[in-house]
């Protein structure tokens, strides 16, 4: 073909190691965290107001990007470097300026069409699918179909459409107390979060079970069993779906527990209810690609939805929740640099290394846990923890009250480091690090700025 000629053409080779070359010398002034410009503070700090205004409400953090970064650190457009310890909520898994990304997306830059779609997809996203479904079947699941889309929420809103279509005319659904799917206007009625759907129409009927207490496992079972039993008995054959999040993120970074699973994956087979799993943020962070492979329930799950880190966000599911035709389809499923960094990315996840017991997403996990583990012990009252699970880490500071977890973030986001609030009560500091694009000494210096941290507000 043409295609794979212009693509081989030595020009191209020539250009791609300039590129390369720049890139990499530049990186290299990213030398560690810093302060802002004082020359710089005017203009950004207009351009923060402005474009708040534009947008019609303030960003969280001020950061406005410049563009550069080199794995964990990334310049900011005053001219100060942070280290990033929340990447975009989970999407820079691989860091800043990660060469394997570059590279995908410069492929990406060199094809036809800015992005792909359900009426122009091209080889690649034929690809990445195939990727999709052949790391799912590693993980046990018995999926058969993957469908690209855009969001974490777009790609749970067709796992909703494929749960009713196969189970019409159940329109009801189970979900657990403080769960997260997303801000569309069906999803934010699922989402356990009364600030999120306040002045939005109730879309959709949901009923809630308690999510998985380790401190009491057995009676937190039978409870969550009975409450699910309680709402079958309540709404006979109305259920469509149960929605799972197998480590709770936004609600607090609480992971489950394989037997709690396994207890309500039997009632719902018995009652002919879709097991729904959201991997949106639990992707490629637990010791397998999947968090269903890490907790060894593949072959109980129906339908899941990735996003994220992938790039491109997808459902995938069982051959008998294949749609109806019209059911799903959209102008455009990603660009093709989020396509081909997709794809890079699942190359990389299945070349293998990264995963399992000894892999090196535990080993950054276990080296930051060991962190929290010396603060709690150093620091009792000001920081506890950790929490969560593999790639996704957390400790409450202080009391856990909101004010106490926004005012840690602030601080950290001062001092050097970018982390996000988890959970209401307690509220925590939370961390998705970029697991593809850092060593262990970015943990031991991030570590070091947050124990400073902590100690400065703790007076
Ligand atoms: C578990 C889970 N599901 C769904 C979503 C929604 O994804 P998006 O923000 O890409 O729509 C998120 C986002 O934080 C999430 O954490």
């Amino acid at each position: 073909m043409i295609a794979d000629e212009f693509r081989n053409d030595p020009r191209l080779a020539a250009a791609r190691r300039l590129v390369r070359e720049a890139l990499a010398e530049h990186q290299q002034r990213l030398a560690g965290p810093h302060a802002p410009a004082a020359d710089r503070a005017a203009d950004y700090g207009a351009m923060l107001e402005q474009f708040g205004e534009l947008r019609g409400g303030n960003l969280y953090f001020p950061f406005l990007g410049s563009g550069l970064g080199r794995g964990p650190l990334v310049e900011l457009a005053d001219g100060s470097v942070k280290y990033d310890m929340i990447t975009g909520i989970g999407v820079h898994a691989g860091g800043h300026g990660n060469s394997l990304w570059v590279e995908a997306a410069l492929d990406a830059a060199l094809s036809d069409t800015v992005m792909q779609g359900h009426l122009q997809q091209n080889r690649e996203s034929f690809e990445l699918v195939q990727s999709f479904v052949a790391l799912a079947r590693d993980d046990g699941a018995d999926f058969a179909h993957c469908v690209l889309t855009t969001s974490g929420a777009m790609a749970n809103e067709n796992a909703l459409k494929l749960a009713f279509a196969r189970h019409h005319p159940a329109s009801r659904l189970l979900a657990f107390e403080h769960c997260f799917m997303g801000r569309t206007t069906t999803l934010a009625q699922i989402t356990d979060k009364p600030a999120y759907r306040a002045g939005l129409p109730a879309t959709v009927c949901v009923d809630y079970l308690p999510f998985f207490d380790p401190a009491a496992p057995g009676p937190s079972i039978e409870r969550a069993v009975t409450a699910l039993k309680s709402h079958l008995a309540r709404y006979p054959a109305q259920h469509a779906a149960m929605c799972f999040e197998l480590v709770q993120g936004e609600g607090g970074y609480y992971p489950g527990d394989r037997d709690f699973f396994l207890a309500l994956f039997d009632v719902l087979r018995a009652h002919d209810v879709a097991v729904l799993v959201d991997e949106v943020q639990t992707f490629g962070r637990t010791t397998r690609p999947f968090a269903f492979g890490h907790f060894d329930l593949g072959p109980h799950v129906d339908i899941a939805t990735v996003g994220k880190m992938t790039q491109v966000c997808a459902t995938l599911f069982r051959a008998d929740y294949r749609p109806p035709r019209g059911l799903i389809s959209q102008t455009f499923t990603g660009s093709g640099s989020s396509i081909f960094v997709a794809r890079a990315l699942l190359d990389r996840i299945r070349q293998g290394g990264d995963f399992g017991p000894e892999g090196r997403i535990q080993r950054i996990h276990e080296r930051f846990a060991g962190h929290f583990e010396r603060l709690a012990d150093a620091m009792p009252g000001v920081v506890s923890g950790p929490f969560g699970l593999g790639g996704m880490i957390a400790f409450t500071p202080f009391d856990g009250t909101a004010d106490a977890a926004t005012r840690t973030v602030r601080a950290l986001y001062d001092d050097g480091v970018m982390t996000f609030l988890a959970g209401a009560s307690p509220s925590r500091v939370r961390m998705l690090p970029p697991l593809f694009g850092m060593e262990m000494d970015d943990v031991d210096a991030v570590a070091a700025i947050i124990e400073r941290t902590m100690a400065n507000l703790a007076g």
